[in-house]
């Protein structure tokens, strides 16, 4: 894949990334992929062995799926939730084997009784948090925490510019509602524009 710069992807996956954002912004959230740099960052200590359990909420473009396809146990649960019908056929084309449902995370629950587990031990979060109302990230916040096993962990991103966001602040500030522990990583500079990575233990 030709890569450029520190936007994650290619000049034509940059291109429908954008189209999804002008079109719909306030669920896209960003005006780029997540760089292969973030991407890293985002699975850095994730057990993807046999047995595993892993959900991604809102892959986008494919930024961390392609990371966590690339070195997932073939005996592990790995399923992803994007909400965008059009960037969900991108991915169903980049990654035929993947398993995608078209829906809204808020129905993460039901989505792992189709997918024959019961908790997970890890989820791995493209969602542009700051861009959602309270109640939403709350819904979504709440609906997490019941299908983590204690001890999992949710991981998401966010950019240093949206912590100056009224919304992107409420949600830094709900997260020890949920969670025992936050931990802070970076700044991930290789990415537009930088970001840091949340790593959230149920
Ligand atoms: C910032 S983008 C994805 C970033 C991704 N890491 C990448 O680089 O392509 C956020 C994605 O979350 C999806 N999304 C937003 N709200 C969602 C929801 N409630 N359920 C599932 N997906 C959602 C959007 O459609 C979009 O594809």
């Amino acid at each position: 894949m030709k890569r450029h710069g520190t936007g994650g992807g290619t000049w034509s996956t940059r291109a429908k990334f954008l189209t999804a954002f002008l079109t719909r912004p306030g669920t896209v959230g960003a005006i780029t992929p997540s760089s292969r740099f973030l991407a890293k960052e985002m699975i850095r200590g994730v057990d993807l062995g046999p047995g595993a359990r892993i959900a991604e909420y809102g892959p986008g473009t494919g930024a961390f799926t392609r990371a966590i396809l690339d070195s997932i146990d073939p005996n592990a649960t790995f399923f992803a939730v994007e909400r965008d019908e059009r960037l969900a056929a991108e991915l169903r084309a980049r990654y035929p084997g993947l398993h995608l449902h078209v829906a809204s995370v808020e129905a993460i629950e039901s989505l792992c009784k189709e997918e024959g587990v019961e908790q997970l031990d890890t989820i791995i979060s493209g969602l542009p948090w700051a861009s959602f109302p309270s109640a939403l990230q709350r819904r979504i916040l709440d609906a997490t925490v019941r299908v983590l096993k204690p001890g999992g962990r949710l991981i998401t991103f966010g950019y240093y510019v949206g912590l100056l966001t009224p919304a992107g602040r409420r949600f830094a500030a709900l997260l020890p509602e949920y969670f025992s522990r936050v931990e802070r990583a970076g700044p991930v500079w290789r990415n537009a524009p930088p970001a840091f990575v949340l790593r959230c233990t149920r």
